[in-house]
């Protein structure tokens, strides 16, 4: 497949590049700064582009068979970015007729209970509010686009550079945790379901957590 990744510099994007290009896929690598640390390959190519800017969006997608984001809002900018990014995202997709998006979202809106999702548990962080509610008001925007073919894919509640053993579980709309009751995944775990999800051949519209 022909994959443009945006986010391609971030801590999960350079092991999704990585992940993809093991797999035979060829990359277009999307960041602001444009580069990429690391990566050698002859299927690669580091691009400059905006997420926020769906022209950008729109030049870089066209030809490729499918988009996988993950985008991340830097320290310094608003979390709410990821929506303008999801729409910007959206509306590129549209114009360069790509219809293929599997997205890295957010742990605190999948279910810990019936009616209870993880941002509502007394022990989420604080600090880790003002981006979960984002990543929420992101998949809300996504899960509306009906003419995208989409999968927005949640790490563990925990996700660290860690060891890639091959092995992880999904659930739909579910927070992922062990017999111990933790949610972790590995970054190169992690990158493996984003790119099974990507290669799978009936593709679901739904928001999946993962977990080790
Ligand atoms: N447990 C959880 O739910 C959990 C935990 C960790 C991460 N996440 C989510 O996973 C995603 C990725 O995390 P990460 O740690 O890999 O992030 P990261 O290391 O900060 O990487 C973010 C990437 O996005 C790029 N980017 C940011 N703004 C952009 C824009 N306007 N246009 C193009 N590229 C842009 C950055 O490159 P430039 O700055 O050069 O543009 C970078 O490549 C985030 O959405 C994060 O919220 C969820």
């Amino acid at each position: 497949m022909n994959v443009l990744l945006l986010g391609a510099s971030g801590r999960i994007g350079q092991r999704t590049a990585t992940e993809l290009l093991d797999r035979g896929h060829a990359v277009t690598g999307v960041s602001r700064s444009g580069t990429v640390e690391g990566l050698d390959d002859d299927e690669f190519v580091a691009v400059t582009g905006d997420a926020t800017d769906s022209d950008d969006v729109a030049k870089l997608a066209t030809g490729h068979d499918a988009v996988v984001s993950t985008l991340g809002p830097s320290d310094d900018e608003s979390p709410e970015i990821l929506t303008e990014m999801m729409d910007a995202v959206i509306a590129g997709l549209r114009r360069a007729a790509v219809d293929r998006l599997v997205w890295t979202g957010g742990a605190g809106g999948l279910k810990v209970g019936p009616e209870t999702m993880l941002i509502e548990t007394d022990d989420f962080p604080e600090e880790w509010e003002p981006v979960a509610r984002a990543a929420i008001d992101a998949y809300d925007i996504l899960s509306e686009a009906e003419d995208l073919t989409w999968t927005y894919l949640a790490p563990a509640a925990v996700i660290e550079p860690g060891e890639r053993t091959g092995e992880y579980r999904t659930a739909e709309r579910e927070l992922v945790t062990n017999d111990e009751g933790d949610s972790y995944i590995s970054m190169a775990d992690f990158a493996i379901a984003l790119v099974d999800e990507l290669e799978a051949e009936n593709a679901i519209y739904a928001y999946l957590g993962t977990g080790n």
